[in-house]
């Protein structure tokens, strides 16, 4: 080799395009047969733990191995390893089977790896996500200036709300943190609120005691006069209220909030409101469940999980505002080694990541593929799958604790039955269904909830079946 020659790169991480496309063909197909088997067998993991431990000690790395055989090896572990949300019978914590056309944006992706910090390294991918952004933003209502971005999830779209709530109540926020604000901050959410916003407040330096959490209506529901008054004493105490957030789809049963009610306070107090739809947002493509979601449009942002209700595959959220100018505020960065600096435009410049993954072609090509109409189907698909099951259950002397249109359905066994957590435990054990149990108004439940676009009634009364058998 002279001294002007490279050596050539590692065969193993860039093989020729030939032994590319071979493997690309096995995976598919050695993926292929592990979901048709993964569809016949338990919904929950088989998994060794020990034998998995002793089996990934002999990866010392030492040692390079076929890449075909390290496939083979991982699929196996996943199929015997990983509770299966690609299973109809996973009736489970909001986690889709993920649609086909939003693992084939997860290919297209991998394979051209854009990275979405700027519109100059990434002009057409920047340009996709911003239009579907607006898209989900006119279909919520919201006015047309709005704008926002993909986040890697519910959690950081939310923790984006608080930063945007921050930013606009005191301008030196940016610069002085909470010490600018003449008292202790708090925001304003209910008490079936999503458990991420402890840690949100806690990363934001607001604090957990900054988290008020208000009191419900007995439904699951905001009670709004609770929320008034401990503004009141808030305000009373020289405490610094600066957001509120509803909740369209609390997490324990999928109940709304009063969106326009909780939207004529927080407007009354001058808060900025957000609205938390990381569940309830698909029924936006819903003519029919559209009007649950009434006053969504009166929000200063809204979060809204793709991952969940839209069935894409996992890690894609959305934030999406009426003010981008204030996240071009509150994210702005000033540097000049970056392909382009346009502010309200370049990701890195208006979101809390810097690199980014190409998140938004998923609901881009899923949206694009069904159309607004087919999400529609499929929501209320889930909707009546719910319903029919909870008439399979009232029927058996089950009674119903929520009153969800969201394809969330609680339930409490008849009198005399097992307790709940020993029931779902049954139920788990069986592999014949995933429920969960959790808790609805201060009452323990079991909650069933339509993730898989597939499930059929045949899977639903496996479900009941299973139930019946284990209380
Ligand atoms: C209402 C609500 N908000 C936020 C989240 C958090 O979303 P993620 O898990 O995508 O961070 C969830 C998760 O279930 C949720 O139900």
């Amino acid at each position: 080799m002279s001294a002007e020659e490279l050596p050539p790169p590692p065969a193993a991480l860039f093989p020729e395009p030939a032994l590319r496309t071979q493997v690309d063909d096995l995976l598919t197909r050695t993926l292929t047969a592990a979901t048709a088997r993964v569809l016949r067998g338990p919904v929950m993991p088989t998994l060794d733990r020990a034998r998995l431990r002793a089996e990934l000690d002999a990866f010392d790395f030492a040692a390079p191995r076929p890449l075909e055989e390290l496939i083979a090896w991982t699929v196996k572990q996943l199929e015997q390893g990983v509770v299966h949300m690609n299973h109809p019978r996973y009736f489970g914590l909001f986690n889709p089977a993920p649609n086909f056309p939003a693992q084939c944006a997860d290919r297209i992706a991998g394979a051209f790896n854009p990275q979405l910090a700027s519109s100059g390294s990434s002009p057409a991918p920047v340009e996709i996500e911003g239009h579907v952004i607006r898209a989900v933003a006119r279909r919520a209502g919201l006015p047309a200036r709005s704008g926002g971005h993909f986040t890697t999830a519910g959690s950081e779209a939310n923790y984006t709300a608080l930063i945007c709530a921050l930013t606009r109540a005191e301008a030196r926020f940016g610069i002085d943190g909470v010490r600018a604000f003449a008292g202790p901050v708090a925001m304003y959410t209910s008490r079936e609120c999503q458990p991420a916003w402890f840690k949100i407040a806690h990363q934001a330096g607001i604090g957990r005691a900054a988290l008020r959490l208000i009191g419900t209506d007995g439904k699951g529901r905001m009670d709004t006069g609770a929320l008034v008054r401990a503004l009141a004493e808030d305000r009373a105490r020289g405490v610094v209220p600066v957001l509120v957030s509803a909740t369209a789809g609390t997490t324990p049963a999928r109940m709304i909030d009063r969106l326009a009610k909780c939207a004529r306070i927080a407007a009354g107090e001058g808060l900025w409101y957000h609205v938390d739809a990381a569940w309830g947002g698909a029924a936006l493509a819903s003519a029919r469940l559209r009007p649950l979601l009434t006053g969504i449009e009166l929000a200063d942002s809204v979060t809204i999980d793709a991952h969940k209700w839209f069935a894409t595959t996992m890690g894609c959220g959305m934030f999406i505002t009426s003010h981008p100018q204030v996240l071009s505020e509150a994210f702005r960065v000033s540097t000049d080694f970056m392909p382009s600096s346009v502010t309200q435009l370049d990701p890195y410049l208006n979101t809390m990541q810097w690199s980014r993954r190409f998140m938004g072609l998923r609901l881009f090509l899923s949206l694009g593929a069904a159309g607004w109409d087919g999400y529609g189907a499929h929501v209320e698909r889930a909707a009546e799958l719910i319903a029919h099951i909870g008439r399979q259950l009232a029927a058996r002397g089950w009674s119903v604790a929520n009153d969800s249109q969201l394809a969330v359905l609680c339930v409490v066994p008849p009198p005399e039955s097992a307790a709940i957590r020993d029931i779902v435990r049954r139920v788990l054990d069986s592999g014949r269904a995933w429920v969960a149990a959790t808790t609805h108004e201060g009452r323990e439940v079991l909650r069933i909830c339509a993730t898989h676009g597939e499930s059929s009634l045949a899977d639903a009364s496996e479900l009941v079946a299973a139930l019946e058998a284990a209380r």
